[in-house]
């Protein structure tokens, strides 16, 4: 049976424009989004170099806008803004249209933005609530990272990387965040919360009534520290897996309505890089085209509704980031059954930790401007 959702927004990818070419490009990006079914996209400013001042968000866009049309589909896109400890006035100059929102590192990822000072948080904060902008974090406490990382120097299971980076280093991450927010009074929008902890933290905030909002992707949904001895660096991303009691918690969170939005964290890397030992492989899996038939299975087993996952893909994307509402569609084949394959994939890197997967409840069709693509 066919169904029809609003489109479908994706608010993290990292489509690595500039300078991570050779894992993505806007051109076999924007493919990978219409497979799945994806009409808009929020990416992220940890690009080599990073998208941290006006200009670098200007040459960014013009680089976007080439290899969009080139794409042949008119994927809609919106630029996160890097915060560093010194960029504060740009921050103040930015329109509330011109980018998705602010992007804080407070711990470090692929690529180098990092702020993980109290007072440097709190005056991003502050100049981000100046230009009416919601501030994104990457919530790991950089300092209990590092400490992990010297314990378990010598161990090299992949598992390893969810103990370096441990739920305790999330949620005290989330926990000063919450704090320097409640202080400044900014909008504060979560990135990938992955362990009950964190959302914990996040119900609490929301019973006191502050705007902190909670994503989560799809990795952390659907795998535990039990699939590194399956698929190794393929599921390495920061923050990394969690155990069964997490995802049951994430689950019980987008029932209650403390999850709000779904993202991918859409981090294409090259098999070859993900082939490397524990240490130095790095972070992250693509996802764009997965999110959807992975949802849509998800609404077939009965886990949630099509209802559900129109508010967590599109309504409350545009209320949390005060967006005009997208127009555009896009529909659903809820019987449509495949398996996902490699060799099927639109991203450039070619591979997904999902592959082998028959999923129930594939995107079939975008409308985007009044015209239709098909999701292939
Ligand atoms: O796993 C991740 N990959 N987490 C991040 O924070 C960054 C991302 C990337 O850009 O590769
Ligand atoms: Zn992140
Ligand atoms: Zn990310």
């Amino acid at each position: 049976m066919l169904k029809e959702l609003p489109l479908v927004i994706d608010p993290h990818v990292h489509f690595r424009v500039p300078g991570g070419e050779h894992k993505e490009d806007w051109i076999t990006a924007s493919r990978a989004a219409l497979a799945g079914g994806v009409g808009l996209v929020f990416d992220m400013p940890n690009t080599s170099p990073s998208t941290d001042s006006q200009e670098r968000l200007t040459e960014k866009k013009q680089l976007i806008d080439k290899q969009i049309a080139e794409s042949g589909y008119p994927l809609q896109y919106k630029l996160y803004f890097g915060a560093t400890a010194d960029n504060c006035e740009e921050i103040k100059k930015l329109q509330p249209t011109e980018v998705a929102g602010v992007k804080l590192f407070m711990g470090s990822s692929t690529g180098d933005l990092l702020v993980d000072k109290d007072e440097d948080i709190a005056k991003v904060f502050q100049a981000a609530k100046e230009a009416d902008l919601v501030v994104a974090i990457h919530a790991e406490d950089e300092e209990m990272i590092k400490e992990a990382a010297g314990r378990f120097k010598d161990e090299n299971k992949f598992s390893v990387h969810s103990q370096v980076r441990n739920k305790e280093a999330a949620a005290k991450a989330v926990e000063r965040a919450i704090n320097l927010s409640r202080e400044v009074g900014n909008r504060l929008y979560i990135c990938h919360v992955s362990s009950k902890l964190e959302l914990d933290l996040i119900r609490e905030a929301k019973k006191e009534g502050l705007p902190v909002y909670a994503e989560v992707c799809t990795h952390h949904l659907f795998f535990t520290t039990a699939d590194y001895e399956r698929l190794k660096g393929k599921v390495r991303m920061n923050p990394p897996v969690r155990d069964q009691e997490d995802i049951d918690a994430l689950w019980q969170g987008i029932s209650d309505g403390i999850v709000d939005t779904l993202g991918t964290d859409h981090a294409p890397h090259t098999l070859e890089e993900k082939n490397q030992n524990v240490w130095n492989t790095p972070s992250g899996v693509p996802g764009i085209e997965t999110l959807l038939p992975l949802m849509l299975n998800s609404v077939n087993q009965g886990k949630v509704s099509l209802e559900k996952l129109a508010d967590l893909m599109h309504n409350n994307v545009v209320k949390i980031f005060g967006l005009e509402p997208p127009s555009g569609k896009t529909i659903v084949d809820m019987d449509l059954a495949k398996e996902v394959r490699d060799e099927d994939l639109q991203t450039k890197c070619g591979w997904s930790p999902y592959a082998g997967m028959k999923l129930k409840g594939w995107p079939v069709k975008v409308e985007l401007d009044g015209k239709e693509y098909n999701c292939e």
